[in-house]
This record gives structure tokens, sequence and C-alpha cells, in this order.
């Protein structure tokens, strides 16, 4: 049977010699008093391990090949508590780690394992609770250097090897992204339904989370931006707790997480179901914009390439606009096209919504290849100001769509929720 994680674990381990990878899941962390946040495993640990429990550490030894995860004990008080819990035993069982402990025999197993390994990585500098741990370990091996007990000569920051595995997705990670898209999808759908003038923008929140949830993605993959008229040109609007108008555009970004795994769509409509010409107008440019960024997404194509050819669309729609003066080059040389357009054109999307990886190796853009995902989310904020057609005020657009780099262009795996003019239109109308 293909597991994915093990065969991660197995990459990783390729890639440390006869060097040890130390990997702690998540801290948990108070909201109030006895209440938590819901526990969300750290995206690295979740990459190699699919384990959930906090308080976990991966232990990854290249020298014998091995996977070792400690982790809490089997405890029939707690479990009538909080829950279920492996236990090593079954850790090991269900996960398909070589060896599993209780977390009570870090102290003495870690330092016995570090001993002569030739190099350790770990997420250095990420969790200070944690460098200490590691700290304290390797002053466990050091004191038996008299014994001949070598401490590893070299450190790394596990994290630069592991974001470049997790830039390229896997076909496990492949299939969870892409229904992760289909319930985010659906959720907007949804919330374009039961617009109306005269809702607040929290009951079309209540919309997405009821999609999210009801088809088994528990949780948000970041919090849910539902803004209605002039609320849309604030990038990262989350009060949604505002009258919804006749006349107002509504902006919705949101998406669900599954099993880890990050949904992130913006779709932006009106409320009454009619856009306005000035609406329209707008609208008609960012969506060129989209459809330009995403017809960039390709394998070798430069890491630019999408960010590009959407500001170029961007930018001459501003000027058709009366937003500003000038030529495409001219504004985009500027930078006069920010008062509209300030963010840039997508980011990486994976366990994390905002993913890892680097867009430039040795001081050189990368290029796309197959397995790659990004978001191709282009907007125009306009704000009022004396220099701006007033038609246009309070106008914000955004469209994003999560995109999935294949063998001979791209795939958008959002697709589900409608965006051109008339689809939404005969949407609301319930057609
Ligand atoms: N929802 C965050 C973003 O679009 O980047
Ligand atoms: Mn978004
Ligand atoms: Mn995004």
């Amino acid at each position: 049977m293909y597991q994915p994680h093990a065969a991660r674990r197995s990459r990783l381990l390729k890639q440390i010699g006869d060097g040890i990878a130390l990997l702690p899941t998540a801290q948990e962390a108070v909201r109030n008093a006895d209440c938590h946040y819901p526990f969300r495993p750290d995206s690295y640990f979740l990459h190699l391990s699919g384990f959930a429990e906090p308080e976990a550490v991966l232990l990854l030894d290249g020298r014998s090949g091995k996977s070792i995860l400690f982790c809490r004990e089997r405890n029939p008080e707690r479990e009538i508590w909080d829950g279920f819990r492996h236990g090593p035993d079954g850790a090991r069982a269900t996960f398909g780690f070589d060896e599993a402990y209780p977390l009570s025999e870090m102290a003495e197993r870690i330092p016995a394992l570090l001993a002569d390994c030739g190099q350790l990585w770990w997420p250095l500098g990420h969790d200070e609770a944690f460098d200490r741990r590691v700290n304290g370990w390797l002053d466990a091996v050091r004191s038996q250097v008299r014994s001949g007990v070598r401490p590893p000569a070299h450190y790394g920051d596990l994290r630069a090897l592991l974001d470049e595995m997790r830039m390229v997705k896997d076909e496990a990670e492949i299939a969870l992204l892409r229904r992760a898209g289909e319930i985010s999808a659906a959720g907007h759908v949804a919330a374009m339904r039961a617009a109306r003038p005269g809702m607040h923008e929290y009951q079309l929140e209540a919309e997405l989370l009821r999609v999210f949830v009801g088809s088994g993605a528990r949780h948000q993959a970041y919090e849910s931006i539902v803004a209605a008229g002039g609320n849309a040109c604030t990038l990262h609007y989350v009060a949604n707790d505002a009258l919804i108008r006749d006349g107002d555009l509504v902006l919705i970004d949101a998406g669900c997480e599954l099993q880890g795994y990050a949904g992130d769509i913006t779709r932006t409509f009106p409320a009454n179901g009619r856009f306005s010409g000035p609406q329209r107008d707008a609208y008609e440019i960012v969506l060129a914009a989209e459809l330009a960024g995403i017809a960039a997404v390709k394998p070798g194509a430069a890491w630019p390439a999408p960010a590009e050819a959407a500001l170029r669309v961007m930018a001459q729609g501003m000027l058709d606009l009366g937003l500003l003066a000038g030529t495409v080059d001219g504004v985009i040389e500027s930078g006069a096209y920010r008062k509209f357009y300030m963010h840039g054109v997508g980011h990486m999307i994976g366990l994390d919504v905002h993913d890892v990886g680097r867009s430039k190796l040795q001081g050189q853009w990368r290029s796309y290849q197959p397995g790659m995902c990004t978001t191709i989310e282009p907007g125009l904020y306009i704000r009022p100001a004396d220099d701006v057609p007033a038609v246009f005020h309070n106008i914000g657009v955004r469209i994003e769509d999560d995109v999935l780099v294949t063998a001979d262009g791209c795939e958008v795996y959002t697709a589900a929720a409608p965006k051109q003019i008339d689809e939404i239109e005969a949407l609301m109308r319930g057609a």
C-alpha cells in the first residue's frame, strides 16, 4: 500500500546522510482560561507523519534509516476526558513508524541516538523552547565526551530541506488539495445563492462554514473575509459584521482546511444579483488579469511570469477606467498602479495557505514545475479620493483561484466557483 508519509520520510532520510533529523509538532495554545485554540499540528510535522496528537516529536536516523516517534502514552483516565490517544504501539502500527516510545523516554533515548551522528537537522531557531530542549540533549552527549562519544559536528535547518520537498506536491497531497478546492468552491456557491441586501456579512460567513464543516472540513484555512461595499478595499478585513446594502459588491475570500490542506478562493459578486455598469467594468478588468495570470502558469515558466501578465492587464484597465493617466509601461515603472493594486499576484498553497518555498535559487528566479500549486489573485481596490471618478468609489474586486502546475500547463482546481459575470448572475437568480 502507498503510504505517502512514509514515502516522504524515506525521501528526507536519503538527504540527511549519516545525520539525524528532529522535528516537534506545534504547541497547544491557550485561548482563554482553560479553553484552548483547536490544536493544529505543525505543517512540517504533519507532512512527514500524518500524526495529529500534541507534544509529539519525530526523529529520523539517517544511519539506520529508521523513523522514530515519541508521543503521549495511552491514559485511560485522560482519555475519558479528552478522547483517544494512539500511544506508542498504536502510533507505530497505524502510521508506519519503525519505532515509537513514550515522551518520558526522550531524555534518555535522544542523547544516545545523537552520539556520534554526523550532523543534526532541526527547525533551528523556529521555537525557542524546542531549541533549549535540543541544547539539553546535546549537553547530555557532550557530558560523555571523555568516554569517547562525539556530539554532531554540523547543524542544519531542517526547514530548508522540507521546504523544497513541500513545494512539489505528491499524488496524495494533490488529491487533498483538489478536494479542499472543491469544498471551498461549494462554500462560495452557497454564499452567492444566499446573499441578499439587508443581510449581515457574518450570515454569509455562516453559509461558508455550513458547507465546509458539513463536508468534513472542520476548519477554515484562515479567517474568512466577507466584505461588502467599501470594506472590500481593506485587504485583510475580518470583522464581517456590517450590513450588506443594495448596490454593494460583496468580496468573499475564504477556503476550508481539509486534513491540513488549504483552499483559498476569492469571489466578488453583487449583493442584489446584478452588476452595475461601473462594477462590471472594474470586474472585467480583474477577471481578464486573473485569466492572463493563470494562462502564464506552466512548467518552465519563470516565476514572475504570471505576476507580469496580470499586472499588464491591470495597468491597462486602470488607464481605461480613468483611474490613472499615462502608459502601461509608465504606470508599471513608476509604481502608480499600486494605489489600486497593492499586493502580489499569488502564493504557493499547500499545508499552509501561504505555503513554503523559495522563489529564487542562488539569486535566480526559479521556474514552475509540475506538482507546484499556486494561487492567482489580482485585485482592484478603489478607495474614495478626489482624483478618482466617483462612480468607482468603494468598489473592491478580487478574484482568486488555486492552480496546479501540470505536465503541459495548469489545472484550475477551484473552477467550480463561478466567476464569469453571466454565470454569477444566473446562479444568483436561481437559474
Ligand atoms: N486569503 C489569503 C490570501 O488570499 O492570500
Ligand atoms: Mn485568499
Ligand atoms: Mn491567497
